[in-house]
């Protein structure tokens, strides 16, 4: 199910980031449980939103239990639309349907704002995983090397 990501979760959210690091910021951010819990404790000073995929149960969306994170997805809201900034699943349980789940809840959660994510360049895996849900690329970011691409709606 996806619920928001409570404190009690950044351990794990922390090992999934560190095994995906070098391709969730250009600047291949490597946390500690220090500085993702300060960016956790920030978070919506910056409009910031972190879900997560836990359990593996996909047919349905809850609100409190869970325990095991399979996947997180960070959002931005934003007055233009929202953005899904970090994706990532758990590099023993890629391939289950966890990040779709987020997407799609993504989806869902923009209504009928546009939607955005960002990928770097170099990361055709994502690129081709957005791909399959009709995001287009809109823009490269030559600093950053990232595409944005939107969601066609
Ligand atoms: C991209 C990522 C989040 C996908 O998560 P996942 O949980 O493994 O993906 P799912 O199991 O939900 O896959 C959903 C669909 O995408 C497809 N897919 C998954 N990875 C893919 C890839 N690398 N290329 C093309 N399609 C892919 C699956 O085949 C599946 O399609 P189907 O429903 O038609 O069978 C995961 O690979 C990841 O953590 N990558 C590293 C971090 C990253 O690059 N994040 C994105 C940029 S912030």
């Amino acid at each position: 199910m996806i619920r928001k990501v409570n404190k009690s979760d950044l351990p794990q959210m922390l090992k999934i980031w560190n095994a995906n690091y070098k391709v969730l910021t250009s600047s291949q951010k490597k946390h500690s449980i220090k500085s993702l819990e300060n960016w956790y404790e920030t978070r919506t000073k910056i409009n910031h939103e972190y879900f997560g995929m836990l359990d593996g149960k996909l047919e349905y969306f809850g609100t409190s239990k869970g325990k095991t994170l399979k996947a997180f997805a960070i959002l931005k809201y934003t007055k233009k639309g929202l953005w899904i900034k970090m994706l990532a699943t758990d590099k023993h349980e890629k391939g289950k349907g966890y990040g779709k789940a987020l997407v799609r809840f993504a989806i869902k959660e923009s209504k009928d704002r546009p939607l955005f994510c960002e990928c770097m360049v170099n990361n055709w895996e994502s690129i081709n995983f957005f791909f399959k849900f009709g995001f287009k690329i809109i823009r490269y970011n030559k600093k950053l090397e990232e595409f944005v691409m939107q969601y066609q709606k």
